[in-house]
């Protein structure tokens, strides 16, 4: 009786502990599926760089926002709009290195970054330089206190902004 009853549970105990194994994959498989995969791969690994030029942006917008509220006003600051068209010359300046290969939405990032920015890299890089060259004009026409000309510049760099967003920025703000 002995022999015979630890052979069958012998025998038993693969099949039994694949069973186990299999129940508990086939519990966890659908939701690994459909929560696990794919964000693991686009949330997990977004290189610093990403949330780099997202703040650089997001810093080129307050200072623009910023010159648009000083020319708004009676007596706009001009110190104040020459400082911030100097920030929006270094940060113009820098967003071609913020552009690695790998960091679109084809590598699986929520980003509004076209996919035109890799495949026409010297255009995008002169768009930028765009920004640079108007954003200094600005920068030395500022202290000058000619409103009517600052606000014409800044016009101009405004121009610069958009000539670059309608191309490679993907256009989803309402
Ligand atoms: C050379 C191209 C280029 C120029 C010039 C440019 N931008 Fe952008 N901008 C982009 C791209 C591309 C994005 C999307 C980046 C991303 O999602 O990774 C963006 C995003 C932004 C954002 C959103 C940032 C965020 O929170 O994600 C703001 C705000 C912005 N730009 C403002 C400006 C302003 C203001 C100017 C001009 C003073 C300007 N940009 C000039 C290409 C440009």
């Amino acid at each position: 009786m002995l022999p015979f009853t630890a052979r069958h549970l012998l025998a038993l105990a693969a099949p039994v502990a694949m069973l186990a194994a299999c129940s508990g994959g086939d519990a966890a498989d659908p939701a690994a599926e459909g929560t696990a995969a794919a964000p693991a791969a686009a949330a997990g690994e977004a290189p610093p760089v990403l949330k780099e030029r997202e703040e650089n942006f997001e810093a080129i917008g307050k200072a623009f926002k910023a010159i648009r509220g000083q020319l708004d006003a009676d007596a706009p600051d001009f110190a104040l709009i020459a400082a911030s068209a100097t920030d929006i010359n270094t940060r113009a300046a820098a967003i071609p290195n913020h552009f690695p290969a790998g960091t679109s939405t084809a590598d699986g990032f929520k980003t509004e970054a076209l996919p035109a920015i890799w495949e026409k890299p010297e255009e995008f890089k002169a768009a930028a330089q765009k920004l640079v060259d108007e954003s200094a004009k600005l920068a030395s026409l500022a202290p000058g206190g000619d409103k009517a000309a600052v606000a014409a510049q800044a016009m101009a760099m405004g121009g610069a902004c958009k000539g670059c967003h309608d191309k490679f920025r993907q256009d989803d703000e309402k």
